[in-house]
């Protein structure tokens, strides 16, 4: 192993430059050379290769977004942009890929290594909705991102006495809306892994108003469906005052919590010395309280799980 690659792809994630720098100064550490590839797949199929120093991720780690950019590739889907992006990466005579980004860039290296590249993922996405990582990189600032506009939506609601409904990203998968839920004192969680109930939702809002409640919160992760839906409808069921809130995509945005920039740098290390190790076609993530590799197909093959007991506890303490 002498030359490695590092990208970034799909959905940005607060910290990808965290790990981006973690890959880049333990290469250096082993004394390897270092590239950077811009744009993810879509910067592999055009040729967009820029040499990494200890200097190029120099303040760095505290950045949100990525500085190696990112794209969804549609190219890549395609065998013609998988063979050029393959022949490129052996032109360069790269020996070793770490790949930054979700479920979909994980697809793109399994191709990679299916062809020979050894090639290493991390898990970076706010969605956290990678299997085999209690945590993908993003998603614990970006549930900080949503409580932070819980906190300020509840001043407005109370203020005003009304119902907000607010709807989170997480794309097919509600595990933001979950955990945002449980820690900002969501009144109704609504993911796409529970059956929903509008019924339950303003029964417990009629009976939170009865007692005397100022404000409700209703949480919709994007995947169940819409909170402008959702909200009219509680306002036709209720009569209530309701507001809705689509926070979109400032979750994706800001500085790294510090639990990502640790885990950043824990799994963007840990990739090199798999790479070291002759290991190829796994992601490392943090498994069970340890960083831990696991084969694409082992990750591939199940969702995340979705922490039901959470999902009922929100719901107990929101009584
Ligand atoms: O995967 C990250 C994510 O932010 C999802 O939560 C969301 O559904 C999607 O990306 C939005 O994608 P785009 O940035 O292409 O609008």
């Amino acid at each position: 192993m002498n030359k490695i690659a590092v990208f970034t792809s799909g959905g940005d994630a607060p910290g990808m430059n965290a790990a981006v720098r973690a890959v880049v100064r333990k290469s250096i550490f082993h004394g390897l050379k270092i590239y950077g590839i811009k744009r993810g797949f879509h910067g592999l199929i055009n040729q967009e290769i820029i040499p990494m120093q200890l200097g190029s991720v120099a303040d760095t780690i505290h950045r949100g977004g990525t500085i190696l950019l990112t794209a969804r590739s549609p190219d890549f889907l395609t065998t013609e942009g998988q063979s050029k992006a393959i022949a490129f990466l052996q032109e360069q005579e790269i020996d070793g890929l770490v790949v930054i980004g979700g479920d979909g860039s994980f697809r793109g290296a399994r191709v990679l290594h299916e062809a020979g590249i050894a090639t290493v993922g991390v898990p970076g996405t706010i969605d956290n909705d990678v299997a085999f990582t209690d945590y993908s990189i993003g998603f614990d600032t970006a549930i900080n991102t949503v409580i932070d506009a819980i906190n300020k939506l509840r001043d407005t609601a109370t203020s005003h006495e009304r119902i907000y409904v607010i709807e989170v990203m997480g794309r097919s998968s509600g595990h933001i809306a979950l955990m945002a839920g449980l820690a900002g004192g969501a009144e109704s969680i609504i993911v796409p892994e529970a059956p929903f109930d509008l019924t339950e939702v303003c029964n417990r809002l009629q009976r939170g108003v009865d007692r005397g409640k100022l404000h409700s919160i209703i949480l919709v992760a994007e995947g169940a469906g819409s909170a402008m839906h959702v909200g009219g409808e509680i306002k036709r069921i209720l009569q209530l005052e309701v507001r809705v809130t689509i926070l979109g995509h400032l979750q994706r945005g800001g500085t790294p919590s510090a639990f990502d920039r640790i885990l950043a740098s824990r799994l963007g290390a840990k990739a090199v010395d798999l790479l070291l190790e002759g290991q190829s076609g796994v992601m490392v993530g943090f498994y069970k309280g340890e960083i831990k590799a696991t084969s694409f197909d082992d990750v591939f093959s199940q969702a995340q799980a979705f922490i039901w007991d959470d999902y009922k506890l929100a719901a107990i303490l929101a009584i």
